[in-house]
């Protein structure tokens, strides 16, 4: 199989379970090695041994809350100094806190918004210092159809990810010129450990804002930005 990431490093956040492992799976089988964090010490340690053992690549793994700061500028020198220079930001980690606009506590609101916007907010401060160094840089957010559609019972989950695409879309114009890409994907519902705990309303209309996702793809379009019109430089939102 052909390695086009060879010579790549990839840090994937969440990465213990679920979609963030299947990324870096895939990641590393094109030939990235992985930097992998995570709050479940054990599901990580885990996850890390098994994928250098399927893959081969050099696995380095740390537990790590995306919002931690400091924590996430030590974790990129540690990766520079294990794995050489970061190139690929996988910015995963997410929670849901479910539930009526009218029932929801500020501590759920504030708590989702702060795990997976203000997480990739510091992840990407973190990962963006070296590859702005190196004019060379993917970034990757994972965000969700419902950020684009919006869902009952998950307006806190639901800003957060369209908080996102707002995000992903402003650190594309800000870094283009110093060749660092960036894109969000809006995927619709995919059976993991976190849709386990969705209620049935709520996952019967996560399932049908994916059928109606292309219509809202086409309405928002592509962002073009900074000096460059090249597609390799494009800020976009994918499914
Ligand atoms: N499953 C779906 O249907 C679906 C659809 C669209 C988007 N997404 C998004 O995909 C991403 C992965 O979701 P998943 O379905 O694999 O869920 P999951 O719960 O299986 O995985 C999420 C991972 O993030 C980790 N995490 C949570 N809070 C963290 C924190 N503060 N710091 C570091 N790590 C933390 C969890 O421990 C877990 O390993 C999430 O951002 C989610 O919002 C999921």
């Amino acid at each position: 199989m052909s390695q086009p990431l060879a010579g790549r490093t990839a840090w994937i956040t969440g990465a213990a379970r679920g979609i963030g492992k299947a990324i870096a799976y895939k990641l590393a089988e094109n030939g990235a090695d992985l930097a992998l964090t995570d709050v479940l010490a054990d599901d990580l340690a885990a996850t890390a041994t098994e994928l250098a053992q399927m893959t081969g690549r050099k696995v380095i793994q740390q537990t790590l809350n995306v919002t931690d700061q400091a924590g996430a500028a030590a974790f990129v020198q540690r990766i520079r100094k294990k794995l050489g220079a970061l190139t690929v930001l996988v910015n995963n980690a997410g929670i849901t806190k479910d539930g009526l606009l009218m029932r929801m506590s500020q501590i759920d609101w504030e708590r989702v918004l702060h795990v997976n916007l203000t997480g990739a907010f510091v992840c990407t401060q973190a990962a963006t210092k070296p590859m702005m160094k190196a004019r060379y840089g993917k970034i990757i957010n994972i965000a969700s159809v419902v950020g684009v559609m919006g869902n009952a019972g998950q307006a806190n989950y639901s800003a957060s990810k369209a908080g996102m695409i707002g995000f992903t879309k402003s650190v594309a114009k800000e870094l283009a010129g110093r060749g660092i890409r960036a894109n969000a994907i809006a995927p619709g519902f995919i059976e993991t450990e976190m849709t386990h705990q969705l209620s049935p309303d709520v996952r019967e209309a996560y399932i049908k804002a994916k059928q109606n996702r292309r219509l809202s793809q086409r309405r928002l379009g592509h962002v073009r930005h900074g000096k460059q019109s090249k597609k390799d430089h494009r800020g976009s939102l994918a499914s």
